[in-house]
């Protein structure tokens, strides 16, 4: 399965954890369609680990749902989320165990990638914990990604390695979807800040077809659940899915999607952050200002249909912070008789034409969007 576009959807274990269950998931399928979120384009349902039993079957040697969670089976499940126009996702792991000890795919790749198609899996994300020394992990992926298409069905894989064994540089060549290329996220500023900036590196390695993948968000959560942490204020969760949008990473909701609050749900759905998380072209952005360790940063990312991103960080506890951005460092020289018609991404308010350059402040751990156009000055 080949994403044109960084995937979005919803995964269980930000807030759920092991809590997971049949009712969950229909709960959760029915509330990313009643509160417009599968309209927004999230559409996909994952479940993650914690999902079986804790051995494989003696007989068949399968993977086997928990008759508990999952009294009704997964293909029920899977049928009730596809019913709803949702595609459905799986989890397993290269290594013997999942990182929660359950059953993983070590040597049975090929078995569970068709157990998985049997269910009706539409995408399965496959964690790098358990995985017996001296195996090859680049390997494992790619025997993953075999049995995946050998099982017939289109199933798009989400590496999870967290970025180890240069992943960003053979992943692609695999046949996967997306990478995690961080450790697990937290529901605190640092812990996203940190991922965030650990990638700025790497973000040239995504592209149509694989996507780096800072993590599940967790915007949202306000500390509760499995990663709950501290939690974030709304402010940071803005800067965190204003982030994500801009660098192209997948949008996976790691809320409680049937109690989402207004802001979150108005924040997750803002058409603006979502046409420069989406847009086709799927660029890279570039650091267009760099000041304090990247804290305080200006960023630029081009658009299709002649659009420009831009984007202002305050990633410090600075308060007494001004950002400026000369449009030379975005290729636009004042010699051009060029400047730029600006939108705001928040509000889509248009704030008129800049020429020369943008100055912005920002109070601790907030940020500015904007989308520009080339106009006449
Ligand atoms: C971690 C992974 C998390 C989650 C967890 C489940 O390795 O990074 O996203 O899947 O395992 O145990």
């Amino acid at each position: 399965m080949f994403p044109k576009t960084p995937p979005m959807g919803f995964n269980t274990w930000n807030t759920f954890g092991e809590n997971i269950s049949d009712e969950m998931i229909r709960q959760t399928a029915d509330a990313m369609v009643e509160k417009g979120l599968q309209a927004a384009g999230y559409e996909y349902l994952v479940i993650d680990d914690c999902w079986s039993k804790r051995q494989r079957d003696p007989v068949t040697d399968k993977i086997v749902p928990d008759p508990v969670k999952f009294p009704n089976g997964m293909k029920a499940v899977s049928d009730y989320v596809h019913e709803k126009g949702l595609k459905f996702g799986m989890y397993s792991c290269v290594g013997v165990r999942t990182c929660a000890d359950y059953p993983g795919s070590f040597d049975h790749e090929f078995l569970d990638a068709a157990t998985f198609a049997e269910y009706g899996a539409d995408y399965l994300k496959y964690d790098y914990c358990y995985r017996p020394d001296k195996t090859n992990g680049e390997l494992l992926y790619r025997k993953m990604s075999m049995a995946l298409k050998a099982s017939g069905r289109d199933i798009l894989l989400s590496a999870c390695n967290w970025g180890c064994d240069d992943v960003h540089r053979w992943i692609r060549s695999t046949g996967a979807g997306l990478y995690r290329s961080t450790g697990d996220i937290i529901d605190n500023f640092v812990s996203f800040r940190d991922i965030f900036l650990s990638q700025l590196d790497n973000f040239v390695y995504s592209a149509p077809g694989c996507f780096n993948d800072m993590d599940m968000l967790t915007v949202g959560m306000y500390s509760r659940g499995n990663v709950g942490s501290t939690g974030c204020t709304d402010l940071e969760y803005r800067t965190q899915f204003s982030l994500w949008c801009m660098f192209g990473i997948p949008l996976m909701l790691g809320c409680d999607v049937r109690d989402i609050n207004d802001v979150t749900l108005k924040l997750v759905t803002n058409p603006n952050l979502l046409r420069i998380n989406q847009d086709i072209e799927c660029r890279p952005p570039f650091i267009a200002r760099e000041c304090d360790n990247n804290r305080r940063n200006a960023y630029g990312r081009v658009l299709s249909d002649n659009e420009l991103a831009i984007m202002f960080t305050n990633l410090s506890d600075d308060r007494d912070t001004s950002l400026w951005l000369p449009f030379e460092n975005l290729g636009l020289p004042i010699a051009s008789g060029k400047g730029l018609r600006v939108r705001d991404a928040f509000t889509g308010e248009d704030k008129g034409v800049f020429k020369e350059y943008m100055k912005q402040a920002l109070e601790p751990h907030d940020c500015a969007v904007y989308i520009a156009q080339i106009v006449d000055v």
